[in-house]
């Protein structure tokens, strides 16, 4: 019997009527009372810890990045996926929570560069891990000075966490809304004064056009792994059970993949004996590069970090302490210090390639904010404040970007310029990081 006869015959009304009519002794089978069904929901998602014991029994120790990753950014678990983790209520707080003077200063620094390169319109605004939308928020107070109209600009948000995205839309936008599955962005919406915002979960997905990139405290949070130096070589720091089902550290017996593929040259480990190497923050380090290169515009990075002096700053902040990074996963904030003198590496070369990115820095804070005239900017303000406590606190905020004991001399800037202005950069040093020679 071929298959267009076995439909025939089904469709023949007598058999079929047979087949449905209940006959005597047709056995039931039992299924569960509809009443008590319930279909799954977020909450009955396994916690992180449930996702990294299943992992480890499953595969062995992980990475510190991948444990990283999951903690961070599991869809319904992770850390930026669930509640609003930054401001006093939160687990810290970072410069534009502190003071709106940091990113007015970004925003006339971005202004007055482009200067140097001609119209810089159309202009799109890419934010790398914008939190909660603060910096953004005042970085359009002074465009709307500058007199964009809203068809030359667009604001393109790179956020992996969908309760960030809602945070930010609910800042910035009078109406947004998610969009169609084969659009590259997973929100859009639009400003009080029209210009157009987008959110996406990859900066590849982000239009390539002539763009000023920032990148705040977003390089920090990107998973690292951890090399440590030992007899044998260098060997790979991973994240085990032990017999109580808690998480500790070892070290890996043999070389990882990852040791083969990261502690190699251009990246230089020098006299370190520990060893944090970020290939995620290579991977956008280069990008950035590559579309400033390619496309026209300009990158900003300003994060902690160092350069090339240190191997161990993995750690975990909860309610603005310092945590151990293996306890209570998904509560506390993972982060690591950047190095920048990998960025640079990643930024500047690539075998096979023409293009390549002017990189200036890094500085430290305080001297980019003293020389973008931070103290002339937060005269401005002091001369519109209502009364002295908002004086006060005015002061008290700019001191802190820029004291070296708190966040003046932790937190450094670097900036990516298209090769092709080696020459203007020469005649007009970048501002912000001037004294320094272009490489
Ligand atoms: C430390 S917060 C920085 C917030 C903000 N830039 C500021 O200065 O206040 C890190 C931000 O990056 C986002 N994020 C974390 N991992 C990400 C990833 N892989 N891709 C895109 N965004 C990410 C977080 O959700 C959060 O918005």
């Amino acid at each position: 019997m071929n298959i267009r006869n076995t439909y025939r015959i089904f469709n023949r009304p007598t058999l079929l009527s047979m087949m449905c009519r209940r006959e005597k002794g047709y056995k039931i089978v039992k299924r569960p009372d509809p009443k008590t069904l319930r279909m799954p929901s977020i909450a009955d998602a396994p916690s992180i810890m449930d996702i990294l014991k299943e992992k480890i029994r499953l595969n062995g120790p992980l990475t510190v990045a991948e444990y990283m990753h999951i903690v961070i950014t599991n869809p319904t678990e992770g850390y930026y996926m669930k509640k609003e983790v930054i401001g006093q209520s939160g687990d810290f707080v970072t410069s534009p929570e502190i003071s709106q003077l940091f990113g007015e200063v970004l925003a006339i620094w971005f202004y007055s560069e482009t200067q140097k390169m001609g119209s810089g319109k159309p202009l799109q605004i890419v934010e790398l891990g914008p939190g909660n939308g603060t910096l953004m928020v005042d970085f359009l107070r002074v465009l709307n000075k500058f007199k964009y109209k809203s068809n030359e600009l667009s604001i393109h948000l790179v956020e992996i966490s969908k309760t960030m995205q809602l945070l930010q839309a609910g800042r910035l936008c009078v109406s947004h809304k998610e969009s169609d599955i084969e659009l590259p962005y997973d929100r859009e919406g639009e400003t009080v004064s029209g210009i157009k915002v987008y959110w996406y979960n990859d900066l590849k997905k982000v239009p390539e056009n002539f763009s000023w990139y920032i990148a705040h405290e977003f390089f920090d949070v990107l998973p690292i792994h951890k090399f440590e130096k030992t007899d044998k070589g260098w060997r790979e720091l991973l994240i085990d059970l032990d017999e109580n089902q808690k998480p500790y550290y070892r070290i890996s017996g043999e070389e990882t993949q990852s040791v083969k593929m990261l502690v190699r040259p251009p990246l230089d480990a020098g006299d370190r004996t520990e060893l944090e190497v970020s290939p995620r923050s290579l991977g956008i380090a280069r990008q950035l590069a590559e579309r400033v290169d390619q496309f026209g515009g300009l990158a900003l990075i300003a994060d902690y970090g160092h350069e090339g002096e240190k191997g161990d700053t993995f750690r975990a902040f909860h309610k603005h302490q310092v945590v151990d990074p293996l306890e209570n996963p998904g509560e506390s904030d993972l982060t690591a210090d950047v190095d920048f003198s990998q960025l640079r590496v990643a930024a500047s070369r690539a075998p096979g390639r023409d293009n390549y990115a002017i990189v200036m820095g890094p500085v430290l804070q305080k001297d980019f904010l003293e020389r973008m005239q931070g103290l002339a900017r937060l005269e401005v303000l002091l001369n519109n404040a209502k009364n002295e406590e908002d004086k006060e606190k005015l002061t008290a905020s700019y001191n802190m970007l820029i004291d070296p004991q708190k966040m003046g001399e932790r937190f450094k800037f670097m900036a990516f310029y298209p090769s092709t202005m080696a020459d203007i950069l020469e005649k007009h040093p970048p501002v912000g990081f001037a004294n320094l020679t272009v490489k």
